[in-house]
This record gives C-alpha cells, structure tokens and sequence, in this order.
C-alpha cells in the first residue's frame, strides 16, 4: 500500500469544478426540462406517474425492506425530532461533506468560517465560494454526515460538536469506502465471488465492520454489486463478476455481514449498496460513461443484485453517476422512486455518488444548481454527497415552493431512521480499542479467503507425469520472479482500506520461509517493473529460472490499474512483463504464473505455453501466506471464476449467458478462418467465440466426476407454476465423486435454458451453486430446488413471469457443464407427474 493511504482511505482532495452557468435562474425551465426528459424516455409514464410515490405513501403502509427501520418505535422518534427542527437543521442532515484531513481538532472549540481564522479551508462550497468550516457545520447542525474521517480521535471530535454542541444533539454518520476490509484486508469482491462462498463472505465483511466500528465509521460504502460483463471497466474489481444470480447471493451475504440483524448492535455497520443502477454497463468500458439498455436486460441482468440486497435489509443505497437510458441514475425517478421505494419498499435513505448532483449539469439534464438540486431530491436522492448543492439551494427552493417541505421531510425521516437503527443516538462515538494494524484473530479467516479466491486456471503434467502443482518437494530450487512478488503495497487492490504495509505478507517473504522450514532455496529476481519497458533485470531473473528447478512468476497489474479510474483499452500484462514471461519460459523450465489483477486478462500466450497458471488477483494482508499453502499443496485451490477470460480484448463485452441468435455458429470450427459455408454466422472472423477460460471454471488438485443430472419431475402445469412464488417448483440433482487422491473442494453449478418463451432467453444461466468437499473416492448427491425466482423470465411488459415452455438443466463444474435433464411447463392443469 502506497504510504500516503496508509492512514487514509480513498481521501479525495480534488473536486471537479462545477460548470460556469450557475447564475441562471432557471428553475422552472430546468423542472420543466425535467419533465421533457421524462417525456422523451422510455420509461416516462413511469416516471410520471410515480413522481409522487414517496411523498403519498405513508412509510408503515409499505412493505418493509428492513423491520428496524419500519419500526414504530423509531418512527415515533422521527417525528418527535422532526418536528423540532428548522429548515437549516433539515437540510444539514442532507449534508455530507468529504474530510480532507485539514482541519485540526484544535479549532473544535472555537470553530469559526476558516476564511475567518486564516487556517486551512476544508470544505469549499464550489457554488458560492463560502468557505465553510466542517467542524462548524457539525457544531451547528448543519452536517449530516461526514466521507473519509479516520480514526477515532478525529471522528470523535467531530461527533462532540455535533452531539454537545449543536441544538438538538443530532450525531454524525460517519461513512467510509471500506469494500474488502479494514486494517486486516481480504481479497477484492470480484476474487471474494470466484469463492463462491457467501457464508464466508458474511464473515469477512463482519470483520470489516468490527474492527472499523473501532474507529468510529458506521457505514460503508459497499457492496458494488454492479454487474460488470466487461473487464475494460476497471471497476470489475470491486464487484462480483458478470453473473446476475451470484452476483445477488454475494450481496446478500456482505448485507449480512456488515449489518447482522441488528444494526444498532457493537461491531454492526450500515450498508451502501452501489452504485444504482446499472452503472457496471458503462458503454466500452469507460469509467463514468453512460449505459443504455432495455428494461427486460436491466430487469433480468443488472437489477438482482441491488434487489438482493434491498430484500436482506441493506439501510443505505448510493445513486450512481451514469445516465440509464438518457436519465442520470442521480435523477432518476424511474430508480429510485418507482422501483427501488415503489416496487421494493426500499426504508432506508439514498446518497448520491461523490459530485453526482452537481453533475447533473455536466450531463446536462440540469441548467444550474438550483435544478440539478430540484430533480436529484424530487426523484428521491436523500443526501449530497459533495456537491455542495443542498445545503446551498434547498433554503431558496423550498422558500419559493419549487421543492415542496414534504419532500425535504421524507428526505430527513430516512436519514433519521438509520441514525436511530443504528443506535448513534445511545453510542455516538468509536467503539472499544481502536484497531490500528491488521488483527491476528482476523488472520486465518482472511487467509481463507484468499486461498478460496484463487483460481487454477491451467495445471500440465511435466515429463515425469506429475502435475507441475502441487509444488513437489523433490523441486527444492524455486525461482521466484516479477515485480508482484515482493511489493507489500500491491497486495491489496484499489481499495485496500487502512490496510498497512508492514502487516502484509508477501509472496517472497512467506515463500523463504517455506524454503528455510524444508532445506530448499528461493532465487528471487524482481526482473522488470509492472508498467515499464526497460529490459535491464531480465538476465538476472532468467539466470535465476536457469538455476532453479522451478519458476514461479508473479505478474500482473497494479493497484491503481482497476479500481476507480481504472478502465483499461487493453486487458493484456502491462509493460513488458509479456516478454518477460516469454524470456523465462525460453529456458526450458517448468513455469507457474501468478496473476495479480482486477479483472480477467488476456492470457492467450500464457495459456499456450506455460505449464500452469494462478489467478490470484488481489488477495490483500494474507497475500503471501495464503500463495504459499496453495502452491505448495496445504490447500488445493476451488476457486471457479467470476468473469468470462477473454481470448482478445475486442471480443468485449464477453459473458457466457449470452443469447443464441438465428444464426448460431454450431459445429463450425472457429479456430478456423471462415469459408464460404461457414462465414455468414454470428462470430468472428479472426478469434473464436468463446471465452479462453469461461466463466464458473477452475481447477482443482483433485478431479470430480458429475453422473445421474435428473429433474425431480418432467413436467409442471402453469397454474402452479404461476401460482407458487415462494416454494420449489422441481428440483435438479446430481451425484458428485471425487475421483482422485487427494480431499478436495469443487463447486457445483446449477444452468438453466429456457426454450420456446415469448422473449429469448440466454444460452444457460446459472440458478444454483454449492461448494462440496469431498475425499478421494468419495460421493455426494447434490440438489438444487428450482422455484419460481430461477425458472421465469421478464416479459415484454417488463414483469417476472413463466409460459408454457422447455427447459434443460445442467449440473457441471463451469458453465460447460454437460450433463443434462428437461422438463417442460405446460399448459395443462393435472398435477405433475413423478419420474
Ligand atoms: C465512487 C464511490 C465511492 C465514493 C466515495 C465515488 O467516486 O464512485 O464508489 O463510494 O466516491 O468515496
């Protein structure tokens, strides 16, 4: 980790610069504008007719998402403080201002305006140019919550001013990206999802929450349960992969794990689900950019993860910065007020993404901050995250009536509810003894972590026909090489949390321990940087391959590389680390590549010509330790991956839950130039379709054999199909034999096509998995209950439903699983028959 984030996360300074037309008093051509945007959408009568959902509905009327925020006795609460406070006090709950770690706790006891006392300017309103104070606006009750305040001295600092000094005592929130971990760092989403272990996954993220509760945050921005079927988009790191039903099961479980069931309990955080809606479909991959699709795809593909964790209690959600069909998701009324509260009865409160209301002008649905404010709080974005615009607009537009009192009210319930659920009221500041390294209770199970993040890619026999992994003992000289094999800071991803240095463990450091506790010897040569071109340490590192028995390449991306910002038009190894690789395997010896990185790369020549290949990505504190026991055989890898691997990047976006086309390339080598009679069909002419590694694959040390895929029934009428929401409609089961020596881990995947319904439907979408740990010899038989949530689809009037149709399923280890049985819906009304 870089040192300037050891003690800060992800701490912004820089705030774009808002457009120049801010004095036009343009509310009601922006309002207007508002609602010819919604006009020309295609979900304007929606958008309309749901413009006043929020406000009309009474909160207990609506489906709880979450019963502590629905509760009635918090509800009393809200009211009570409500109807004490002033417009000034309202709004500054809407307030959330980015620490910049300026401003000294010396100034809390006499905090003036900074540009009265000389000292540094900590929050600057763009708008108009007031130089606020932080530290006075949580005195005064104008702050509602605070972005990036570390450690416990300092948000406890805030926290007395807000609850000593301001009228009615309201505390601060304090929110922070902690997206996969604290101190102790466990590996980025997107490796967490190729675990496919959601309970491990609860207790990672609870371990986050406990030792950042220390520190005084009490809300994460996190899970980004974006779906993301581009790895162009550096932010494919931060999130679950391309998969709509994982992608769901892993939000479920980080909900669980940062919250629990009860928010206001020690150790509990709120979560911020992000970013709504559908921003992981940036056009090309290009951060920030726009997304447009139809409302069955953002239904059926990009809509069940947020749902997920809407339905498992999540208290915050973070409105996203892109446009959906033409509507920024920051002004959304579609999103946020139709289907999030409308359809979901979403309870908690809704932050927009840093900046995003000011950016609605630079999107230009917005004329000047008075609109931009308007439309985000009309269509149902509580709090401003940084844009400076509530706290500065909202006086004068409520004043005028152009933004009703009763939207402004709804907003401040919401923030409320979660201030009272999350027991800020009674415990106000950090909890216990601040955690300020990594925790050694919370070592093995991040260790865990990362081991089940790995994913094996490829794993050939060498000449004496054993597999090159395992590390066999009889290797004893490893030749450890690459700019990834010993940098403590690159460890960690783009968003290592407080993580620190010192704390991590490398590979080169958990590898010489290896060596020295068996008599072996480790070579280690950095051999290049990861974003250079200089040749000048490939001799020493191919000296060292030469004089080993084995070369372990650590290779990859840095950092800064995924994350945010991090979108990439080339997924290759960056720099020459390509030629690096292809200097060492020239040697001739046996050589096992590591690969570091936020999102699948294109690993072509490596899969042609090495002996076998490590998906790693960032595995975070535990990095070396949990390296070493998979290498050398304490834990055989299980990870399956999260993301299709691409065989060239213009294949983009690739996912295997693609749509067949009328003109499907069946039986048609694609390996192969077209001829005349197999040119005119869906594909390429210079790659095949297909994924080089595809999505649900990864190997073992063990081999698994998959016998006896069957349906529990062959067919099931539509009346009860239609009729049973809740239960399993069939079941699919299969039997799973470890046939190989050695105890081992495999995940089981549930597909599904769906033949002959009034839309098309993918090729197979995966509707169930289980991690399954076998001995050698072992068999286990494995069932999916299938119900109405995996057998229907989304119609043309946008609603989930199922017809009279044929289905196959396939129970296999990826998603080529081939092992097949059917059954079919139909119209008839006798009840099911059994096999
Ligand atoms: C990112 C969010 C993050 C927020 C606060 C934004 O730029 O898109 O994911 O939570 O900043 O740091």
């Amino acid at each position: 980790m870089k040192s300037s984030k050891v003690d800060a996360l992800n701490v912004k300074k820089l705030m774009p610069s808002p457009p120049t037309n801010s004095c036009l008093p343009a509310i009601f051509a922006s309002c207007a504008l508002a609602l010819a945007v919604a006009a020309f959408s295609p979900f304007a009568m929606t958008q309309q007719a749901t413009q006043t959902v929020s406000s009309s509905i009474p909160h207990q009327a609506r489906h709880a998402s979450n019963a502590q925020l629905a509760s009635p006795a918090i509800e009393a609460r809200v009211e009570r403080l409500l109807r004490q406070m002033t417009l000034e006090e309202k709004i500054g709950q809407l307030v959330q201002y980015n620490d910049t770690g300026d401003s000294p706790a010396a100034q809390a006891d006499d905090a003036k305006p900074a540009a009265d006392n000389g000292a540094v300017i900590v929050a600057v309103n763009p708008v108009t140019a007031n130089h606020l104070d932080s530290m006075q606006l949580a005195a005064t009750g104008r702050l509602g919550s605070m972005l990036n305040t570390i450690g416990a001295e300092r948000t406890n600092t805030y926290q007395h001013l807000a609850v000593d000094k301001s009228r009615l005592h309201i505390p601060l929130l304090f929110g922070a990206d902690v997206i996969h971990g604290y101190r102790t760092v466990y590996p980025i989403p997107l490796g967490l999802a190729a675990s496919f272990d959601p309970e491990l996954v609860v207790s990672l993220a609870h371990t986050a929450a406990e030792e950042a509760t220390t520190a005084g945050v009490r809300w994460f921005y996190s899970p980004m349960v974006d779906i993301s079927r581009d790895p162009r988009w550096g932010r494919t790191a931060e999130g679950a992969g391309e998969d709509a039903y994982l992608g769901a099961a892993m939000a479920r479980a980080y909900i669980r794990g940062y919250q629990g069931d009860d928010l206001s309990q020690p150790g509990r955080v709120a979560a911020s689900v992000k970013h709504y809606a559908a921003y992981g479909a940036a056009e090309a991959g290009r951060e920030y950019n726009t997304t447009d699709m139809s409302e069955i795809r953002l239904r059926q593909v990009y809509l069940p993860p947020y749902k997920a964790a809407v339905e498992a209690g999540a208290a915050t959600m973070m409105s996203a910065f892109n446009a959906l069909n033409g509507v920024p998701a920051s002004a959304n009324p579609f999103l946020l007020d139709k289907i999030l509260r409308g359809e979901w009865g979403f309870d908690g409160f809704v932050v927009s993404d840093y900046t995003a209301v000011m950016e609605l002008m630079n999107h230009g649905i917005a004329l000047d901050p008075a609109s931009a404010t308007c439309k985000a709080i009309t269509a149902g974005v509580d709090v401003d995250m940084m844009s400076h615009f509530y706290d500065t607009q909202l006086p004068e537009l409520v004043r005028t009536g152009k933004v009703p009192m009763s939207v402004v009210d709804e907003a401040v319930r919401r923030v409320l509810r979660v201030k009272f659920a999350t027991g800020l009221f009674e415990h106000p500041y950090a909890e216990g003894t601040e955690v300020t390294s990594a925790v050694d209770a919370h070592r093995p199970l991040v260790r865990k972590g990362a081991e089940e993040s790995f994913v094996l890619l490829k794993n050939s026999n060498l000449d004496d026909g054993t597999p090159v992994l395992p590390l066999s003992p009889e290797r004893k000289r490893i030749a450890l090489i690459g700019p990834l094999a010993d940098d403590a800071g690159e460890m960690v991803g783009a968003w290592g949390g407080a993580g620190r240095n010192p704390d991590i463990v490398t590979v080169r450091q958990a590898l010489s321990e290896r060596a020295q506790k068996t008599g072996g010897t480790l070579l280690y040569a950095k051999g290049t940087e990861i974003q250079d071109y200089s040749q000048s340490g490939f001799d020493e590192a191919v000296k060292a391959a030469q004089d080993s028995d084995v070369a372990v390449l650590a290779l990859g991306e840095s950092n800064e590389m995924s994350g945010e910002a991090g979108s990439r038009a080339y997924l290759d190894l960056p720099g020459n680390q390509e030629q690096l690789l292809e200097a060492v395997a020239a040697t001739g010896k046996p050589v096992v590549l590591l690969v570091f990185s936020g999102r699948p790369l294109v690993l072509d020549w490596a899969a042609k010509h090495l002996a076998a290949i490590m998906e790693v990505w960032f595995p975070g504190t535990e990095a070396g330790n949990a390296v070493a026991d998979v290498l050398y055989g304490d834990v055989a890898p299980s990870g399956k991956l999260p993301m299709s691997f691409p065989r060239a990047v213009g294949q983009e976006p690739l996912y295997y839950d693609q749509f067949s086309t009328g003109r499907p390339p069946i039986g048609i080598d694609l390996s192969k130039p077209p001829g005349d009679d197999s040119r005119f069909f869906s594909r390429y002419i210079d790659v095949p379709n297909d994924a080089l590694f595809p999505f649900g694959f990864g190997l073992s040390y063990s081999n698994f054999a998959y016998s006896d895929v069957e349906v529990s029934k062959s067919s099931i009428p539509l009346p009860q199909a239609l009729a049973n929401r809740s239960t399993a409609l069939v079941e699919a089961t299969a039997t799973l034999t470890n046939t190989g020596n050695r105890t081992a881990t495999e995940v089981v995947q549930c597909y599904v096509r769906n033949l002959g319904a009034s839309v098309e439907q993918p090729v197979r979408s995966l509707k169930g998995f289980a991690r399954v740990t076998l001995a050698p010899g072992e068999s286990k038989k494995v069932s999916f209950p299938l119900g109405f949530n995996e057998l229907s689809f989304i119609n043309v009037e946008n609603l989930p439903t199922m017809e009279a149709t044929h289905y196959t399923v396939w129970i296999g280890g990826s998603s080529l699983a081939d092992k097949q049985a059917a059954f079919e819906v139909s119209e008839l009304k006798q009840s099911a028959d059994s096999h």
